[in-house]
């Protein structure tokens, strides 16, 4: 681990532009780098806080193909959209470029090309997997397979996203393309392989020795299990007609693999910074005084630590990362979110449901951050989150604060008397909150590090209602100037301590209070007047606003109905039966009718003896339907009657017809009406 570092690089997984950002993407990756980057920018580090669009690879051909438009609309499409939910969400990179710049494919290119020379890479003629109906070789994403490591039978050719493995296209068993679902066939071609055995040597002492017991226990096990299990050559070419050039002779038609290109975009993205900014792009890559980090998910693991090291090793003039403290997978009510799914909640859609409130998913997300195992978000927990934690211990302290010292002072803050030694000891424990907060993300553990920042939102809660000014001011109001004195202190090191975790707040909080130059760490440990006696502070303005049941009910019920819709979409309907003729139909005489009475057949689970008025008569029908409807909610019901059905006996009961029913997505009984919810094409009437 690098001490005392003159400048930091610090990166963020360039998305793949084939969809929108989730809460997964906010909470593995952009929260906790974006925390880290504004607190090194607090404590006045030299900083880049780079990212992208990662605009090649098949997944973006394949959104194409599925949208039935070009790769170029889907990645303009979704850059678009990308970059605002960032901005929307305070996600402060220094720059955010694109793979598809001209910038990022001169400096990639290079990158091959100095490779190249260097004599780095193995050309070989092998043979690969072919799709002879679409006539087109098939690599990562465009065939799917059984992992060779772990049995996952959708792991692509590039990767198996379950067991983490880079995989080789050739390896997966029984194999099957996703352009067409035929079985491919083998058919050689010219490919340029990384010999990444070349440099186990390399990564063993650089990673196994060198980063023991600095890299999260999640990464380094990783890690570790693929070196040990011995490293292959790996293409870092394909055959695909979207991505960058191989950029030499005899690889006409050919690209690079997006996993090749992709990272180069971290430094193309520094490129495209410096050049704005005239500043030189080169010590934040290749000083050793700089600090690189990577801020990964857990599925880019092998591509951060074993591949673009290998890529930057062989290169020879960049330096490594100092640390990549990928994250472990974000849930979402108990399911892996998925973008094919739509099981997920979009940023986009998030800031329409709940205006102004980015801080509250970034409070609730890190706070429950996936930082050692893979964690769930519910909507309850993100609810109480909000009520218990930020409105009801971080909000109600500054509103006390705001609202006693307007009302007693005017809103300037008061001149302080003999300190107690109550107050001697919070000032004190205030100071060291910037040390033990900064240990925390300094450890990448940022859960730990938004814990103590509540903490000094608690220590405030505590002092006040210890003290309560209060009832004070009648009696003492020479020692409530004191109480206010200090409660403004620790409101005041909050607006600062908060920035890095909770930035739209931090500004609010120095807007109420009136801070206009930001405070920074050292003077929260220094200095126990941040606010000083006469400062005119603003009007009392809620943090934060309490969350209703009622606007988490409908956001629960919004997943509700996307599970029904994939329900629907992934039942397969019955196959049809044989045919009949005009007449075979014409003899079944079906009537509307209304449900009159209703009661459950003594003895019987699933039966109901109804009376039906089918128009022509009043009737007893006995219908199975008892585990689905109480007798009491279907009178009156309107419902459709198999009338001239010859009469049955159940149970002792003469039933005469059947009512027709169907069955919804989760394959409960409902009564015939195609808009009923969750009723699909394809359900058998019955
Ligand atoms: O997994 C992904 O979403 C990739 N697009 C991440 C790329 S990270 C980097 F190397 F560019
Ligand atoms: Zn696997």
């Amino acid at each position: 681990m690098l001490q005392n570092p003159k400048r930091y690089t610090i990166t963020a997984a360039l998305p793949y532009t084939n969809g929108p950002i989730h809460i997964g993407h906010l909470a593995g990756v952009y929260v906790p780098s974006d925390i880290y980057s504004r607190y090194l920018r607090l404590q006045g580090r030299d900083v880049v806080f780079v990212c992208g669009s990662d605009e090649h690879g098949v997944a973006i051909s394949m959104k194409a193909k599925k949208e039935g438009i070009t790769p170029q609309e889907v990645i303009d499409k979704y850059d678009g959209i990308i970059r605002k939910s960032f901005s929307d969400f305070g996600i402060s990179f220094d720059n955010y470029s694109r793979t598809s710049a001209k910038i990022h494919h001169d400096t990639a290119s290079e990158f091959f090309r100095k490779l190249y020379e260097q004599g780095d890479f193995i050309e070989e003629v092998t043979e690969q997997l072919y799709d002879a109906k679409a006539d087109q070789f098939l690599a990562d994403r465009f065939v799917v397979g059984t992992c060779p490591r772990c049995g996952n039978e959708e792991a692509y050719g590039d990767q198996c996203e379950k067991c983490g493995s880079t995989l080789n296209a050739t390896d997966l068993i029984n194999p099957k393309s996703t352009i067409t679902g035929e079985t491919p066939i083998l058919k050689s071609t010219k490919h340029w392989f990384l010999p990444l055995d070349r440099y186990e040597d390399f990564l063993k002492e650089w990673i196994l020795v060198g980063h023991k017991n600095d890299w999260k226990p999640n990464v380094y096990g990783q890690v570790k299990s693929w070196i040990d299990g011995g490293l292959e050559p790996r293409a870092v070419t394909r055959d695909l007609d979207w991505g960058i050039d191989v950029p030499v002779e005899g690889a006409e038609g050919k690209k690079l693999y997006v996993w090749f290109d992709a990272p180069i975009g971290y430094i193309s993205s520094t490129k495209e910074w410096a050049l704005r900014e005239g500043k030189d792009w080169e010590p934040y890559w290749k000083d050793q005084d700089t600090k690189l980090v990577h801020f990964i998910g857990k599925d880019n693991i092998v591509f951060h630590c074993i591949i673009f090291p290998a890529m930057l090793k062989a290169e020879g003039s960049y330096i490594l990362p100092d640390n990549v403290p990928a994250n472990e997978f974000l849930n979402l009510e108990g399911n892996k979110l998925s973008t094919s799914k739509n099981w997920a909640v979009w940023l986009h859609e998030y800031l329409e449901e709940f205006p102004n409130q980015q801080d509250v998913l970034r409070y609730a997300l890190t706070s429950n951050a996936p930082e050692n195992k893979d964690n769930d978000f519910t909507w309850k927990d993100f609810q109480a989150r909000n009520n218990n934690e930020l409105v009801a211990v971080f909000g109600n302290f500054i509103n006390r604060v705001v609202v006693l010292t307007n009302k007693y002072y005017e809103g300037i803050v008061p001149t302080p008397n003999e300190l107690s030694t109550a107050d001697e000891t919070i000032l004190t424990e205030l100071k060291a909150y910037p040390a033990v907060i900064s240990s925390s993300i300094e450890r990448y553990r940022f859960r730990e590090a938004l814990g103590e920042l509540m903490n000094v939102a608690r220590l405030g809660n505590k002092y006040l209602a210890d003290e309560e000014p209060w009832k004070m001011i009648k009696t003492d109001p020479a020692r409530v100037q004191t109480q206010m004195y200090v409660a403004l202190q620790i409101a005041a090191a909050l607006s600062s301590l908060c920035e890095p975790f909770l930035p739209f707040t931090a500004t609010k909080l120095s807007r109420i209070l009136k801070i206009e130059d930001k405070i920074d760490w050292e003077t929260v440990a220094d200095n126990s007047d941040l606010i000083p006696t006469g400062h005119k502070i603003g009007e009392a303005e809620l943090l934060f606003a309490k969350i209703e049941d009622e606007e988490i009910q409908k956001q629960i019920d919004k997943l509700e109905a996307t599970k029904t819709a994939n329900l629907v979409e992934n039942k397969v309907a019955e196959p049809q039966k044989e045919l009949i003729q005009f007449d075979d139909f014409a003899k079944m005489d079906i009537r509307v009718g209304t449900i009159l009475e209703a009661e459950k057949m003594p003895k019987a689970n699933k039966l109901l003896i109804l009376k039906v008025d089918t128009g022509i008569d009043v009737r007893t029908i006995v219908s199975g339907i008892a585990e689905s409807f109480k007798p009491e909610d279907i009178i009156g019901k309107r419902v459709t009657v198999l009338v001239n059905l010859a009469p049955r006996n159940l149970r002792g009961v003469e039933s005469q017809g059947m009512i027709l029913m169907t069955n919804n997505a989760e394959g409960k009984l409902v009564f015939v009406n195609p808009d009923a919810d969750g009723v699909g094409n394809g359900e058998t009437i019955n």
